[in-house]
């Protein structure tokens, strides 16, 4: 590849007269800064070398490497690609994308395996530095786990997976507490192919069995029970209700977080026991770079939350570069991201963002107010955490406990702080900006999702010394190319502008699709604007050009940073059967971000005094998605408003939840409007019974 693009992106860095600080935190590995564009034409299986060699936040570089970026995609992700992965087969096409087709494709031709890259690479160079710190419930206990441990865990547990069958392609569910072993289990699949799907351990047993038979799963892997907050999770009883409807799962393995003995059956398998008997060695599989690498499930605005597929070279490339980049993040930093392995953020910066640039990660498995609202604190202070990313829904709750939480520990250590899931609100930012890092750290506000594969906007990186305005997340990743829509589907111009936002050209890190349904993945995301990524959310646009990121634009709502469609919710308590209708919308609550507030409808022979319906309809929510899904309020109305051709207004009933009954819009198109004031005295009704509101 082009010889002539390495010449002009070095020519051009140099007239951008970019310099490179040296000192003790900028070491002089930074320097080989415009060596890492130039690209080495890195022949395969030659090591890469360190990761920590470009610094576009240093001097002009950043607007700069920018610029290249998305003017010259294939000679800047080219060259880093091939810096910074360990390929097995150099990859001969950039990428091949055509985003009106919901075609991605990146390195073509290319081979590698994740699990090398995130382990071996490391283990070779220094077995023992630290790769995991496991930061169990009961604060104190931590256990470090270093790269040669985690390699050899990970090939034991790959070496099992062989053994009972799992093969290249096959699909494996991971249903687990944060824990070495779940990492070890995510990295086994990428190892020998497997494809991983890890679910959120507080899903209900029914949320795992629709996952695990939308992916057709050849096996689970489990733990007997998980622990947090003090409180003991039965996680395989859970495995084992919902694997009673999932023919495609042969085996069941189960590793052992507590000492309890759960009863085991015939699909079951004593996870330990068989690494025990295994090879401490595995060899890594090369994987096409366009291979799948795992699928998570999210929720759109439909009831069937969707597998969103990611693949192995683009999507670690990305996650590792926006690890090192946005965070600021250097070698023999302690990398402490507070979220589940069973969410996006979990995937690529609790493992594989983390685990690709040989960092220490922390696996947190409590929770910010175990055993009190000093804990996140108290474990900065204990492992000295560089980085914290964390969620402002936590963040909301613990500045209501107040300063001296977070005063009581030593927060030196801390360099960067990071938020994510969720819009962060200015006092949230204030708080976490000011009395968490004393107003040293830089605070990043990283905007992303799971189909993005990774930080696709955050304030982070930019040119040295650059402003960071408080709760937004203002500029875009290296090649990504936000642009925002108006309701005719054209791109605005200019600042100071309100729209639908889009990213407007392929990055490494995107999703490739829909597990099974690639029509809907065209649809939702490829369809609405032509040419385009469409994200679901609303943006603007400030005037210095900086982007804020304004919510959702469908029917997805976001309960304490966990993405929810109200169709799902509503999709369960339909099931009730004296409820023939109902209708959810998101409500702002003060420490979740959200709230589900759910209008039902019951038959017209149940009586309204049935005492139990409330009961029922929250057992319903719990059992068939997972506690927090369940609406905070239920109120029952007659009927729902609707318009001439019976699509439910929902608009009118978010207001009416919010309590704006005054300022209702346009209902013109209401079938008929009376309905309103019917819910609206319902309301009131309701408003004056509840303590709350
Ligand atoms: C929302 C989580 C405002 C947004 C990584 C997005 C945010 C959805 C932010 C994705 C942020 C995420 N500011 N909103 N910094 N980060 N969101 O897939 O609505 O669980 O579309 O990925 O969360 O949620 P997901």
């Amino acid at each position: 590849m082009a010889a002539k693009h390495k010449t002009s992106l070095w020519h051009l860095l140099c007239r951008a007269g970019v310099s490179y600080r040296q000192g003790s935190c900028y070491s002089s590995r930074y320097v080989a800064v415009p060596k890492v564009l130039q690209g080495q034409g890195q022949s395969s299986r030659v090591p890469r070398r360190d990761t920590h060699t470009l610094r576009p936040d240093v001097g002009a570089s950043y607007r700069e490497l920018y610029d290249t970026s998305v003017q010259d995609p294939d000679t800047f992700w080219g060259s880093i690609a091939r810096d910074r992965l360990l390929w097995s087969k150099a990859f001969t096409q950039v990428q091949n994308c055509d985003i009106t087709q919901g075609r991605i494709s990146w390195f073509l031709g290319g081979q590698l395996n994740v699990s090398e890259n995130c382990l071996d690479l490391h283990a070779r160079r220094n077995a023992d530095r630290v790769a995991l710190i496991w930061e169990r419930d009961e604060p104190g206990t931590e256990l470090n786990i270093t790269y040669g441990e985690l390699l050899e865990t990970t090939c034991r547990l790959a070496n099992t997976l062989k053994r009972y069958g799992v093969q290249k392609g096959d699909r494996v569910a991971i249903y687990m507490p944060v824990s070495p072993m779940a990492v070890a289990a995510m990295l086994a699949c990428a190892r020998i192919g497997a494809v991983h799907t890890v679910v959120f351990a507080g899903f209900s047993a029914e949320a795992l069995s629709g996952r695990i038979q939308d992916a057709q799963c050849k096996a689970v892997i489990t733990c007997n029970q998980g622990v947090r907050g003090g409180r003991v999770i039965e996680l395989k009883k859970t495995v084992d209700v919902a694997v009673k409807t999932c023919p495609t799962v042969r085996q069941v393995f189960v590793a052992q977080r507590t000492d309890t003995r759960v009863p085991m059956g015939r699909l079951d398998v004593q996870l330990e026991e068989e690494m025990a008997k295994e090879s401490p060695e595995c060899k890594p599989v090369p994987l096409d770079s366009e291979d799948m690498l795992f699928m998570l499930y999210t929720s759109g605005s439909t009831g069937k939350p969707k597998g969103i597929v990611h693949t192995q070279a683009g999507y670690l490339l990305y996650a590792a570069l926006t690890h090192q980049y946005v965070f600021n993040y250097q070698q023999g930093d302690v990398f402490g991201c507070v979220a589940d392995i069973g969410w996006v953020t979990g995937h690529s910066y609790v493992v594989y963002g983390p685990l690709c640039n040989g960092a220490t990660t922390v696996l947190f498995e409590s929770t910010p107010i175990y055993p009190d609202p000093g804990r996140y604190w108290e474990t900065v202070q204990r492992l000295r955490i560089n980085q914290f990313y964390g969620a402002p829904t936590a963040i909301r709750l613990l500045l209501k406990y107040g300063e001296d939480w977070v005063n009581k520990y030593d927060r030196s250590s801390l360099k960067t702080l990071g938020s994510v899931g969720e819009p962060i609100n200015h006092e949230a930012w204030e708080w976490f900006y000011n009395v968490v890092g004393e107003g040293k750290c830089p605070l990043v506000d990283t905007w992303w999702q799971t189909e993005t594969g990774g930080i696709c906007i955050s304030p982070r990186p930019s040119e040295e010394g650059a402003e960071i305005l408080p709760a937004m997340a203002m500029r875009p990743f290296f090649g990504v190319q936000p642009a925002l829509m108006d309701e005719e589907g054209n791109t605005l111009a200019g600042n100071d502008v309100n729209g639908a936002l889009c990213l407007s050209q392929p990055w490494p890190g995107m999703a490739r699709t829909i597990y099974g349904d690639h029509q809907r993945f065209v649809d939702a995301y490829f369809k609405p604007y032509p040419g385009h990524y469409f994200t679901g959310d609303g943006a603007y646009r400030s005037k210095e050009g900086y982007y804020q990121i304004t919510g959702r634009m469908d029917d997805v709502i976001n309960i304490s940073g966990h993405r929810l469609g109200t169709a799902e919710i509503e999709d369960a308590l339909d099931e009730h059967p004296d409820v023939p209708e109902t209708a959810v919308v998101g409500i702002p609550h003060d420490l979740k971000g959200e709230a589900a507030f759910a209008f039902v409808v019951l038959k017209d022979n149940v009586s309204l005094s049935h005492s139990n319906i409330h009961k029922e309809l929250k057992a319903l929510v719990s059992s068939k998605i997972a506690k927090y899904a369940v609406p905070d309020d239920f109120l029952i109305v007659k009927r729902l408003p609707k318009t001439r051709s019976g699509k439910i207004m929902r608009r009118v009933l978010r207001k009416i939840a919010m309590d704006q009954t005054g300022d209702l819009g346009d209902v013109t198109t209401l079938d008929d409007p009376s309905v309103i004031t019917e819910i609206v005295d319902v309301y009131n009704q309701y408003k004056s019974l509840s303590p709350k509101s």
